[in-house]
């Protein structure tokens, strides 16, 4: 699939992950919708960013894990760009809570980050579908993470929320199938805010990592928009971690 004049909508789309992808789908020519929930200052950067070098964006403030936010949100971008074409799930959140603290891992955390990192992008998919399948094609990557793989991670809970994405993923091949791919990329450490506090432990693994090298956000947003344009895959978990968990 062509990029160009595609509608693009990236849930977290003004920091870190999100915000590589934002401006790399801009510069492959999509229109982008930059959702953010408390960022709005780093979305609206993010969009003069892409409008600033020609492109077309708007900032959009919605909960993911509100739905009748997330269908409010959808309603705007179809009347601004008139349709949506892509989406990416990138919006998460995470708690730090060692694996074996099982007490620290409350319901409440189990909740906020399953509300987000779960429910979130299956409301997204949802309120984005029927605009796929009136145009007659669509692409959806969600960000899914290492951790949904191996099971360690910053908490039990995100780490299970995270194979959710990935069996989220697969469902919703199945339920959005052949009109709308559905696709999920799985990274491992990146260097964006999400370690802020933890930037040491991150920097050692690199030595570890068979590439001896972090991933950046470009390398992670080359891949998320090289799988939106494939058009031969779907269901698929890809991890891109610098060979961290081989
Ligand atoms: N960095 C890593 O090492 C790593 C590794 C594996 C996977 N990942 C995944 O990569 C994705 C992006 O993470 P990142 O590293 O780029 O960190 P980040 O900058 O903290 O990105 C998270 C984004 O999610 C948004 N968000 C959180 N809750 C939201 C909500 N309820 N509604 C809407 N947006 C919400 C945040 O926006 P607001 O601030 O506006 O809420 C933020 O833009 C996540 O899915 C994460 O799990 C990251």
């Amino acid at each position: 699939m062509d990029l160009n004049n595609k509608v693009a909508l990236v849930t977290g789309g003004g920091t870190g992950i999100g915000k590589a992808v934002s401006l790399e789908l801009a510069r492959r020519g999509a229109l982008v919708a930059v959702n953010y929930s408390r960022s709005e200052v780093d979305a609206n950067e993010t969009v003069n960013t892409i409008r600033n070098q020609g492109g077309q964006a708007l900032a959009l403030q919605a909960d993911v894990s509100k739905d009748q936010e997330v269908r409010n949100m959808v309603d705007s971008i179809i009347q601004y760009f008139g349709t949506v074409d892509l989406l990416v799930n990138n919006a998460s959140i995470t708690k730090h809570i060692a694996l074996g603290d099982l007490e620290k891992a409350t319901e409440e955390v189990w909740d906020e980050l399953y509300d987000v990192n779960v429910k979130g992008m299956f409301f997204c998919a949802r309120a984005v579908a029927p605009y796929m399948n009136l145009s007659g094609s669509g692409a959806i990557v969600n960000l899914g993470s290492i951790a949904g793989n191996t099971g360690l991670g910053s908490s039990l809970p995100y780490a299970v929320s995270k194979a959710a994405v990935h069996g989220l993923t697969k469902s919703l091949a199945h339920a959005l199938a052949p009109t709308i791919r559905v696709n999920c990329v799985a990274p491992g450490a990146v260097a964006t805010r999400w370690w802020d506090g933890q930037e040491e432990q991150m920097h050692k693994l690199a030595p570890n990592l068979l590439l001896q090298r972090i991933s950046s956000t470009e390398d992670i947003a080359q891949f998320v928009c090289a799988t939106l344009e494939q058009e031969a895959i779907t269901g698929q978990i890809i991890t891109v971690d610098s060979g961290q968990t081989l």
